[in-house]
């Protein structure tokens, strides 16, 4: 079992090759990525959103066409929800979309459009959490925030406690990670630590041969000993593969998540302020779709009406985007 490094007795030299290895490694190997390149709180706040449950890869050119559909925190503000849930299209996760009108919304009307800068300011906007209100504050503003997410965690997890089997609480982990940053380098440290977590230190195979961090790391020396021991004594244990079958139980196509999706995809297909009856909604969404499904879909449609990601009409028959 792991305990954590205490925060207060992290020798000098010790943050200083942990900052100077992963800073270093940064400069060689961190993406040159559109948000990276702008400290406009408007496009961080966007980028932050995206990125949150969506890869990379995916968001780069939907974050650059939601930016000249909506190019400032006005635009985003004064338009018709169902336009933002369209510019939402291949993300998923569509409530995101109107939650961020919402802070934009709350940013023009009660901040005078100017973003708050730190983050328990920002944080008491609509829609945005600590992680989000630590991400605006340091890639927008250049605070020396320490904030979490999962690739963060999933670093000083391992750099200062050792492997994720004995999770450490994000309490102790944001600490250590406050004490861990640089200061005045706050901005590029988080970077940093965000990119080695998406492509070194990943969950499931991280590639420690390449990682900066290898000689600071508990996880890593831990792995090491226990490898050796390994191939001194006795065979390697298999590795159990319980996770995956119990994520594998329910079919995300059975989901209600998934159904969801897909009714807003479909009122998508329609122009602007058209009305799809709700009879033709079913077998559009449900492959295997009969009559008796009815209720089930009424349910489905009154959880999203309530949402406010479609509208219906007062008898309930139709049904299309705000
Ligand atoms: N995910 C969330 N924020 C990110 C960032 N700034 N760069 C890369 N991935 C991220």
């Amino acid at each position: 079992m792991n305990a954590a490094e205490s925060p207060a007795q992290l020798p000098d030299s010790r943050i200083a090759n942990i900052q100077q290895h992963l800073l270093a490694w940064f400069k060689d190997h961190g993406r040159d990525l559109p948000w990276r390149r702008t400290r406009n709180p408007y496009h961080i706040l966007v980028s932050e959103i995206m990125l949150q449950q969506t890869q990379v890869e995916r968001v780069k050119p939907k974050y650059a066409a939601f930016l000249e559909q909506f190019p400032s925190l006005e635009a985003l503000a004064a338009a018709s929800p169902g336009a933002v849930i369209r510019a939402w299209s291949g993300l998923g996760y569509n409530r995101r979309a109107l939650n961020l009108q919402r802070t934009a919304q709350a940013v023009l009307n009660e901040h005078d459009g100017k973003f708050p800068a730190t983050p328990e300011a920002l944080c008491e906007l609509p829609g945005i959490g600590p992680y989000t209100a630590g991400a605006i504050a340091c890639f927008a503003f250049e605070r020396d925030v320490a904030f979490m997410d999962t690739n963060i965690r999933r670093v000083l997890q391992r750099v200062f406690a050792g492997p994720d089997t004995a999770p450490v609480p994000d309490r102790e982990l944001l600490e250590l990670g406050a004490v861990a940053l640089p200061p005045g380098d706050g901005w590029t440290w988080n970077q940093a630590i965000m990119e080695l977590g998406a492509l070194i230190c990943t969950a499931a195979r991280p590639r420690c041969q390449l990682c900066p961090l290898r000689s600071d790391c508990r996880a890593y020396a831990e792995w090491r000993a226990a490898d050796e021991a390994v191939f001194t004594y006795s065979p390697a244990p298999k590795a159990p593969r319980k996770a995956k079958v119990a994520e594998r139980a329910v079919p995300f196509t059975t989901t209600p998540r998934y159904f969801r999706g897909r009714v807003v995809e479909a009122l998508r297909q329609l122009e602007p302020g058209v009305w799809l009856a709700v009879a033709e909604l079913g077998p559009q969404i449900k492959g295997d779709w009969t009559p008796d499904d009815q209720p089930w879909l009424a349910t489905l449609l009154h959880g999203l009406a309530a949402d406010h990601l479609i509208e219906l009409d007062e008898a309930r028959l139709h049904a299309r985007l705000p």
